[in-house]
């Protein structure tokens, strides 16, 4: 019977108490009632005589050494579980949901302007935010001096006092178009994201910085037609089948003839413009030594912050930039 005394002796010691669980079930194996350790004193009664009084010491000493181990690891338990949660804390409450961020509005308008165009076979070029006057104007058909460079209120930037070769933030991304065509020979299918900057009297539709996206495509035989299904692809993929758009007449110096496209605004109540485009005028053309006799092409530049406030229901420009996460956050779950 010693012998099994100290085999439960070992099976106590080798028990592991980790959890809740494994505490009862200790007790349970040990400790209760019809426990292995309860039961040994039982069974005192069926040894020889003379050994009983010495086992009665040894199974008391078990019995005492095995409680002592589980108050140990009760007390051990209870101490990590109110380390973890706070003696007062419900573990049963839903956790805290963690606040991921969104896209931002602009983000989220630009992204699906470039997905209009990519799906249209248009590949993404970039050029600087600090131009010259020759990418910015004059390559562009603006004669010196001419006053279609007051349609556009210019920020110069002013290299030295010397230097009266002034540098400026560029107004619109057509500057894009020549360094491109300068790059590459036609066939040219490419739109060209960034921002821009003017020197114009904030409203809630104008900003002195704001975004545009510029389309080109030259190659042979591109006509007038191809411009507009272009246009109507845009407006309706961008907004919905049922888009009510206007295409108007109008001027820029580097197409001809040039137009002006129209969404409503039900918000205002009026149409807003968003892009201008034409056919590339051939002045533009000579300018990056591209044939115009050979080659035609289209060009159409639109407003990214216009566009994504017409598609959201944004009503001024600013709340674009005033970064209020009541609004960003409304944003959220749309990527
Ligand atoms: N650059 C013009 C602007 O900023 C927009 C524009 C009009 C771009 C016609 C074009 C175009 O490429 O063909 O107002």
């Amino acid at each position: 019977m010693k012998d099994t005394v100290a085999q439960i002796a070992e099976e106590i010691k080798d028990f592991a108490i980790t959890s809740e669980e494994t505490l009862e079930e200790y007790r349970l194996q040990f400790l209760s009632k019809k426990g292995k350790v309860t039961s040994l004193l039982s069974k005192i009664g069926t040894a020889p005589k003379e050994e009983r009084a010495e086992l009665g010491q040894l199974i008391n000493k078990l019995k005492q050494e095995a409680q002592t181990r589980y108050d140990e690891a009760k007390q051990e338990l209870q101490k990590s579980s109110t380390k973890q949660f706070g003696a007062k804390d419900d573990i049963t409450l839903p956790g805290a949901e963690p606040i991921v961020g969104g896209f931002h509005p602009l983000t989220i308008g630009m992204e699906e302007i470039k997905s209009v165009f990519t799906r249209l076979g248009f590949t993404i070029a970039d050029g600087p935010e600090l131009e010259d006057d020759f990418h910015n104007f004059t390559a562009l058909n603006f004669p010196p001096e001419h006053p279609a460079r007051d349609m556009q209120d210019t920020f110069f930037i002013r290299k030295d006092e010397k230097d009266l070769d002034d540098l400026v933030l560029r107004t619109h991304t057509s500057p894009v178009q020549i360094r491109l065509m300068k790059d590459q020979k036609p066939p040219v299918r490419a739109i060209m994201p960034g921002r821009v900057y003017r020197n114009e009297s904030v409203t809630y539709k104008s900003y002195f910085m704001f975004h545009q996206v510029e389309a080109l495509y030259v190659d042979k035989n591109v006509t007038f037609a191809e411009l507009k299904e272009t246009l109507i692809i845009l407006a309706k993929m961008m907004f919905g089948d049922d888009v009510k758009y206007r295409l108007r007449p109008s001027y820029f110096p580097f197409t001809e003839p040039s137009l002006e496209m129209d969404i409503w605004n039900d918000q205002k109540d009026t149409w807003m413009e968003i892009l201008g485009a034409g056919m590339v005028d051939p002045n533009v053309l000579k300018a990056v030594d591209v044939d115009p006799e050979i080659y035609s092409g289209f060009a159409l530049g639109l407003g990214v912050e216009r566009m994504t406030m017409a598609k959201y229901g944004l009503t001024d420009i600013r709340d674009m930039y005033q970064n209020d996460v009541r609004l960003l956050s409304q944003f959220n779950q749309l990527i």
